[in-house]
C-alpha cells in the first residue's frame, strides 16, 4: 500500500499519523515545506520537498508528476487547509477516496449546512451576508439574540453574540473587514462534540465531548481555563439524540473513510442542533484525550481505516478524560506557578499529561491558541469526578508572567 501524506511533520501530531501509517504496512510518500523531523524519517519511505505547500496548482503538478511510476493507491491529508487539495490530487491520479465535491460539504460551512438541512436536520437558522444592511435585515428576521461569524471561519475568530440592534452597531464595524458573514440564530445550550473514524461513511469509533464553557464564551474571556471533557458513556440518555443527528450528517455529508470531528448544541428544551463539521480530527489534543479514554491508538487506527478499510479497537470507554487549558495572569514571561505541586501529589494518579509553561518562556498569544500558555490532562472513571478535578485545576493551579 502506498500512500502520499501531505504534511508530515506539521501540525506536530501529523507525526503520529505518519507513524500510524508506516505501523499498518504502508509505504509514506510524504510531501511537505520544511527537512523532516527526527521523529518521523524511519517511517518514510520516499519525500517530495515542495518550495510552497499551499501553493495549490503548483503543489498539484508536482505531486501529480512525482507520484507517475509510484502505484500510488491512497493520497491522504488531515491539516484542514490540506484537505481540497489532497481531494483534488486523488482525482487527477484516478485514486479512490473522498472526492472534491464531497470534501466541500465538510469545508464550506454554507453548504455543509444546506446538505445538512436538505437531509432534514436541524440547523441554525441563518443568512449569508456581505453587507452591514444585509447583516441589520438579517437580524431583523431572525430575531435578537443573533451570532455574526465569518462564512469561512476558524478558533472563533471575528464571531461576536449580538443581543440588540444597539449592540448590532457597535458589532458592524468589527466584522467589515470579513468578506462574508453567516448571520445567524443564537442557540442557547450545552455544546459538544461528536467525532468518529469512519469506514466507508460507517462510524467504526465514536466519541463524544462536551465544552466547559462553550468556546465562544472560552475564546472571549481571559481569565478563562476553557476545559473540553470526552463522554465516558456514550449511552448516557442526554446524548442520544447527538448521535443520531450525528449518523444523519455523516450521511448527509456521504463522509467516506477517515476522521470526522463535528459540533452540535443540546438546548435546554432538549433539542439537537447541527454546528458544523469537519472530515479531520479535532484539533487541540482532542485525539490525545480520546486516546486516554480507552487506552487505544486512534493514530494507528485511522491508518487502518483509509489503507485498509479497517479498525480494530476492542477496548471499551473507561474514563472521562479533560483537559484544561490555562492562560497565565500578565505579560511576557512565566515565573511563577502557584498550586501545581501541590495538585500534582494530591491527584498523579489522575493526571495523565501536565504540559504547562515552565518559568522562563515567553507566553503565547491566547487568541491565537487554544493550547494558550499549555494544558493538563486528567482522568477518572466518574463524571463528576473528573468536572470537579478539571475545575480545581482551573481555579487552584495559576501561572504569573512578566
Ligand atoms: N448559531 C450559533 N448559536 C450559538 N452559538 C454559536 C452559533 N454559531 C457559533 N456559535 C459559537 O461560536 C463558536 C464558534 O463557531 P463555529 O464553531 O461555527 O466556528 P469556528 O470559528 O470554526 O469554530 P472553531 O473554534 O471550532 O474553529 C461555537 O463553538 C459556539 O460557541
Ligand atoms: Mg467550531
Amino acid at each position: 500500500m502506498n500512500v502520499i501524506f501531505l504534511s508530515p511533520s506539521y501540525p506536530f501530531e501529523m507525526q503520529d499519523y505518519v507513524r500510524g501509517l508506516a505501523e499498518v504496512g504502508a509505504n509514506v510518500y510524504a510531501v511537505g515545506e520544511g527537512p523532516l523531523p527526527e521523529k518521523v524519517r524511519p517511517f518514510i519511505h520516499d519525500y517530495l520537498h515542495v518550495p510552497q505547500l499551499f501553493n495549490e496548482k503548483d503543489l498539484m503538478q508536482r505531486v501529480c508528476s512525482w507520484a507517475q511510476n509510484k502505484n500510488i493507491q491512497r493520497v491522504e491529508a488531515l491539516w484542514e487547509p490540506l484537505m481540497m487539495v489532497a481531494a483534488h490530487i486523488r482525482k487527477k491520479l484516478r485514486i479512490p477516496g473522498m472526492s472534491p465535491d464531497v470534501v466541500l460539504g465538510f469545508r464550506d460551512k454554507s453548504i455543509m449546512k444546506k446538505r445538512v438541512e436538505k437531509a432534514g436536520l436541524r440547523v441554525p437558522y441563518a443568512f449569508r451576508c456581505k453587507t452591514s444592511t444585509e447583516i441589520e435585515e438579517a437580524a431583523e428576521k431572525i430575531g435578537f439574540p443573533v451570532i455574526v461569524k465569518p462564512i469561512a471561519g476558524a478558533g472563533s475568530a471575528d464571531t461576536y453574540r449580538v443581543d440588540s440592534a444597539q449592540q448590532l452597531q457597535k458589532i458592524l464595524p468589527l466584522v467589515r473587514h470579513v468578506q462574508e458573514v453567516s448571520c445567524e440564530e443564537f442557540v442557547d445550550g450545552r455544546e459538544f462534540t461528536y467525532d468518529t473514524v469512519c469506514v466507508n461513511g460507517k462510524p467504526r469509533y465514536e466519541n463524544v465531548a462536551e465544552y466547559l464553557p462553550r468556546p465562544l464564551i472560552a475564546r472571549s474571556n481571559e481569565w478563562i481555563s476553557p476545559v473540553i471533557i470526552t463522554v465516558k458513556d456514550l449511552h448516557a440518555s442526554h446524548l442520544q439524540k447527538g448521535l443520531k443527528l450525528g449518523h444523519g450528517v455523516l450521511k448527509a455529508l456521504n463522509m467516506g473513510d477517515g476522521f470526522t470531528h463535528m459540533e452540535w448544541y443540546l438546548t435546554k428544551k432538549g433539542e439537537v442542533v447541527f454546528g458544523e463539521i469537519g472530515c479531520r480530527p479535532g484539533g487541540a489534543h482532542l485525539v490525545d484525550q480520546m486516546n486516554f479514554t480507552s487506552d487505544i491508538d486512534l493514530f494507528r487506527e485511522w491508518a487502518r481505516a483509509v489503507c485498509w478499510k479497517d479498525v480494530r479497537i476492542e477496548k471499551p470507554r473507561q474514563y472521562n478524560v479533560a483537559i484544561i487549558f490555562k492562560r497565565a495572569m500578565g505579560k511576557g514571561r512565566i515565573h511563577t506557578i502557584t498550586g501545581l505541586k501541590k495538585f500534582l501529589k494530591q491527584y498523579h494518579s489522575a493526571v495523565m499529561v501536565e504540559n504547562l509553561l515552565k518559568p522562563g518562556q515567553l507566553r503565547r498569544d491566547w487568541k491565537q491558541t487554544l493550547v494558550s500558555d499549555g494544558f493538563i490532562i486528567l482522568r477518572h472513571h466518574n463524571w463528576d469526578v473528573t468536572k470537579h478535578l478539571a475545575e480545581k485545576v482551573s481555579t487552584d493551579i495559576q501561572l504569573f508572567a512578566r
